[in-house]
């Protein structure tokens, strides 16, 4: 039976994912789902952020669903995140964001697009090392690794019914780097039936605000995406509402934007939206396309009948939310 790891993590993320997990459990889906630990909670039981046997779960399965964990406040230079260990580890190099308003009332502008961001490497290579009193750090853009952000990208639009990508770059100042992800990028699209464009990151913040007809898929180096998808969370329906994917060629973790909440955490009232619209995703991924559309489609109708949760007006906790999706996902 296809294996998936459940790392509900630390915050909220035990509260969203349990919710979720109460609703995939209801579904004949074929899949076995393995608890594993990870995060600040799982360090203080038993020392390690990231166990041994949690990667020996993920190394059996085919997918993750992920909660969220909580960084340590403290600065402790030895810390390293287990997420992005496990996005290097598993080479989980595209994260991919759906930016779609779920309900109309929430979106602030008129934003339809999913943006497709390089996962592994740009920025976050975590490379920086002191030098003559200078913090240098190395940031990295391989031939290789923008050859295949932009074919996901491309695969991303078609399985979704999209018809355009845009590259998003900074080319104009960083001539070399941001110039071999504009070239490469120009060369996948060739011949791939699909319209193409370019745009300098900066300007693509403000045409998300002011021109967000203009997008169907971006496709963007790992800090451009990780900030443009942040700012297309919050037009399209909050962090509540936004899900993502990260996916590498045989595996694939499947997570809401939004972090560990400490401030509502333990109170049973966060939004678990995101998370079960990551499950959809996940669904997708594992091929049970009718078994994610019955999920959305139980959310949506919940959602559109007035169920909310607090961060969206309503006054539904957690676990009476999943309750009224429930009872639509049976009808
Ligand atoms: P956050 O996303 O956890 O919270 C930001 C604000 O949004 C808070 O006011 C929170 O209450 C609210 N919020 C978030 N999710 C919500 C939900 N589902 N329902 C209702 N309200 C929600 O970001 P923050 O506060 O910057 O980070 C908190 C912790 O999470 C930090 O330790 C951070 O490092 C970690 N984090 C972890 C991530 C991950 O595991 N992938 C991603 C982002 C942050
Ligand atoms: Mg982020």
């Amino acid at each position: 039976m296809t294996r998936v790891a459940v790392i509900a993590g630390d915050g909220i993320g035990p509260e969203v994912v349990g919710a979720t997990m109460r609703l995939l459990g209801m579904m004949d889906l074929g899949l076995e789902f393995v608890e594993a630990p990870m995060g600040l909670e799982c360090f203080k039981r038993t020392g390690e952020y990231l166990p041994r046997e949690t990667l020996r779960v993920l190394e059996g399965s085919k997918a993750a669903l992920f909660g969220a964990i909580t960084s340590p406040v403290a600065p402790d230079p030895s810390y390293s995140s287990p997420l992005l260990e496990l996005r290097r580890r598993f080479d989980l190099y595209a994260n991919v964001r759906p930016c779609f308003p779920l309900l109309p009332e929430l979106r602030v502008t008129d934003l339809n697009a999913v943006i497709v961001r390089e996962n592994t490497e740009g920025m976050y290579t975590g490379r920086e090392r002191e030098e003559d009193g200078s913090v240098v750090l190395e940031r990295v853009v391989s031939e290789r690794g923008c050859r295949r952000i932009v074919e996901k990208a491309v695969k991303v639009t078609k399985a979704m019914g999209l018809s355009k990508v845009t590259c998003v770059h900074k080319a104009n100042v960083l001539r070399r780097s941001d110039g071999l992800f504009r070239r490469v990028f120009y060369e996948v699209m060739e011949g791939t039936g699909l319209e193409a464009d370019d745009m300098l990151v900066d300007a693509a913040a403000a045409a998300l605000i002011s021109q967000p007809k203009r997008f169907q898929c971006i496709v963007t180096l790992n800090l451009y995406g990780d900030i443009l998808s942040d700012e297309a969370a919050a037009l399209t329906g909050g962090l509540g509402m936004a899900p993502s994917a990260n996916l590498g060629a045989h595996f694939g973790l499947f997570e809401p934007v939004h972090g560990s909440a400490p401030d509502i955490a333990g109170k049973g009232i966060a939004n678990p939206c995101a998370t079960i619209l990551s499950a959809c995703l996940m669904l997708t991924f594992l091929r049970r396309m009718d078994a994610a559309a019955r999920l959305q489609a139980a959310l949506v109708q919940t959602l559109t009948e007035g169920e909310r949760t607090r961060d969206l007006g309503g006054s539904l906790g957690t676990w009476e939310f999943a309750d009224r999706v429930a009872e639509r996902l049976v009808r």
